[in-house]
C-alpha cells in the first residue's frame, strides 16, 4: 500500500460522494476515515454508516477504505466497521489495554491491522506487535483536528518506526501533511501519506492529490 491517501475529514460533507469520486478519478486509491468518540480526542466525527455509504464506489475504482479509529476500546467497534466495508482499521496504542487482542480481531475479519502513535508516545510502543501489523501510522499532528501544521521531529520517528516494521508494512503519516512535508516523510520511510486539508481544502482536490502525490514521489493510480 502505497499512495497519497485522502483524508474526508476534509472534505464537503454536504457533497461527500462527489468529492471522493473526484480524488478517485484522479487516482487516489485509499480513502482515509477519521473515526473520533468525543472521548480519546474531543470531537465527534463519524462512525460505520458513512463506510457503508461510501464502500461501493470506493470499492468499484479498486480502492480501499483506511479507518483510523480515534476512538477508546476499538476493540469493541472492529465488527461494525468490518461489516460496513472497511478495508483496514488502524487502532490506537494509547486507547486500549488490549492492542494484540484487537490487532488480532481485525486480521480475523480479513482486514489489515494497523497500530497508531500519537506524537507523544515513543515509536517502541509498537515494538511488540511489530511483527504482526499491515501498517504503523506515525501521528505528525496531535489527534482530533485537520488543518494543524507539521510537528517536524516527527521525521526521526517516522525512521524509527519504519526500522522496527521492516521493510513489508506501510508506513503511514498522518497530519500536516503536504506539498512541504511529504517529501521529507518519504524520505524517512513514509509510504502512506494521509491529506486532509491539503487535498480537499484545495480549490481543485484532483490537482492538489497530484501535487501531494508528485512531493511524496507516488504514481497516482489511474
Ligand atoms: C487528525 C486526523 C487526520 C486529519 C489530517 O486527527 O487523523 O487524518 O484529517 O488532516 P490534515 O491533513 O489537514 O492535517
Ligand atoms: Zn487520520
Amino acid at each position: 500500500m502505497r499512495g497519497v491517501a485522502p483524508s474526508i475529514l476534509s472534505a464537503d460533507f454536504a457533497r461527500l460522494g462527489a468529492q471522493v469520486d473526484e480524488v478517485l478519478a484522479a487516482g487516489a486509491r485509499v480513502i482515509h476515515v477519521d473515526v473520533m468518540d468525543g472521548h480519546f480526542v474531543p470531537p465527534l466525527t463519524m462512525g460505520p454508516i458513512v463506510v457503508d455509504a461510501l464502500a461501493p464506489a470506493v470499492h468499484a475504482a479498486g480502492g480501499a477504505l483506511d479507518v483510523h479509529l480515534m476512538v477508546e476500546r476499538p476493540e469493541h467497534h472492529v465488527e461494525a466497521f468490518a461489516s460496513a466495508g472497511a478495508d483496514g482499521i488502524t487502532i490506537h496504542v494509547e486507547a486500549t489495554p488490549h492492542v494484540h487482542y484487537a490487532l488480532q480481531q481485525i486480521r480475523e475479519a480479513g482486514l489489515r491491522a494497523g497500530l497508531a502513535v500519537n506524537p507523544g508516545t515513543p515509536a517502541e510502543a509498537i515494538a511488540a506487535v511489530a511483527h504482526e501489523l499491515d501498517l504503523a501510522l506515525c501521528m505528525t499532528v496531535n489527534p482530533g483536528w485537520g488543518g494543524q501544521p507539521f510537528i517536524e521531529h516527527s521525521l526521526a520517528k517516522v525512521a524509527r518506526i519504519r526500522a522496527l516494521v521492516g521493510d513489508g508494512p506501510a508506513v503511514e503519516v498522518d497530519g500536516g501533511i503536504g506539498v512541504a512535508t511529504a517529501g521529507p516523510c518519504a524520505r524517512a520511510g513514509a509510504t502512506l501519506f494521509v491529506a486532509g486539508s491539503s487535498v480537499f481544502g484545495a480549490e481543485d482536490p484532483a490537482a492538489a492529490f497530484a501535487e501531494v502525490s508528485a512531493a511524496a514521489g507516488v504514481e497516482p493510480s489511474a
